[in-house]
């Protein structure tokens, strides 16, 4: 059996740290083979640097996906190309950075495909279509050697999700959902196999909206106007999921993960 941890974007410091102080407990407590996680909100609650790509790294991540925060700075831009631990959504047009899909080794020689997919719903319709993008994803995938198949779906509206899990279900090893923050209580394995749920939460600050501090994205609500936004201190939260996979790669369970109760 093969367990992957998979964790919700990582917002910010906050985020940064509870990985890196509560991810070594936890992969051996559960056992984990490989921890994974979107970290396109990794560097103040937006994109990604190459510090804070680092930190994810050391704190003992093996593998990192993206989302539509995932270029903010253009210095990320060498090492989307260079390390193949990090992936972006695949549906971009070409040409961009990086690669949307990408090979990983569990430390028992079980070789997981990690993709990377982004929604057009409430995002933008420059993407490619995700439907036909993940076929050519699996495709790559499985004929690159992977023996287990997981997809990180960044997408903002669950009617998406909900749709590309059928589409997948059956052929892909797991999809999960990523980007609104907010874990939703669907973790399942669908009729075909599919280890499915269609958001798995934050690795980041509660007392937020959805990462940002509280009062300020309120001042752009009764406003109607924005600023650059800060990230939130206080009440963190680690959530995730736990995936495991049996030797031919079919998923087994899927389970939905929260730790909290931390000072920050
Ligand atoms: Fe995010
Ligand atoms: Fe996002």
């Amino acid at each position: 059996m093969t367990r992957i941890l998979f964790l919700g974007d990582v917002f910010a410091r906050i985020g940064r740290r509870l990985a890196a102080n509560r991810l070594p407990g936890l992969v051996g407590r559960e056992s984990v083979d490989l921890a994974l996680a979107n970290s396109e909100n990794a560097a103040g609650g937006l994109g990604l640097t190459l510090e804070s790509a680092r930190e994810l790294f050391e704190a003992g991540l093996q593998g990192l996906t993206g989302g539509n925060h995932t270029f903010r700075h253009k210095e990320i831009e060498p090492l989307l190309d260079s390390d193949a631990r990090l992936v972006r959504p695949a549906n971009y047009p070409a040409p961009c950075p990086g690669r949307g899909w990408t090979i990983l080794e569990t430390p028992g020689g079980v070789k997981v495909g990690l993709g990377n997919l982004m929604g057009r719903v409430y995002l933008s319709s420059a993407l490619e279509c995700p439907f036909r993008t993940a076929d050519r994803l699996l495709a790559e995938m499985k004929q690159a050697g992977a023996q287990i198949t997981i997809i990180d779906f960044h997408a903002e509206a669950t009617s998406e999700k909900n749709a590309l899990a059928w589409h997948l279900d059956g052929r892909l090893g797991a999809l999960v959902g990523t980007h609104t923050h907010v874990q939703t209580s669907d973790a399942r394995l669908m009729p075909g196999g599919l280890a499915f749920i269609t958001d798995v939460g934050m690795t980041g600050p509660r007392q937020s909206v959805i990462g940002m501090a509280r009062d300020e994205v309120l001042w752009s609500f009764f406003s109607g106007r924005h600023r650059v936004y800060q990230p939130a201190k206080g009440d963190p939260v680690l959530e995730g999921a736990l995936l495991d996979f049996d030797e031919q790669g079919r998923a087994l369970s899927i389970k939905a993960l929260r730790l909290e109760g931390f000072s920050s």
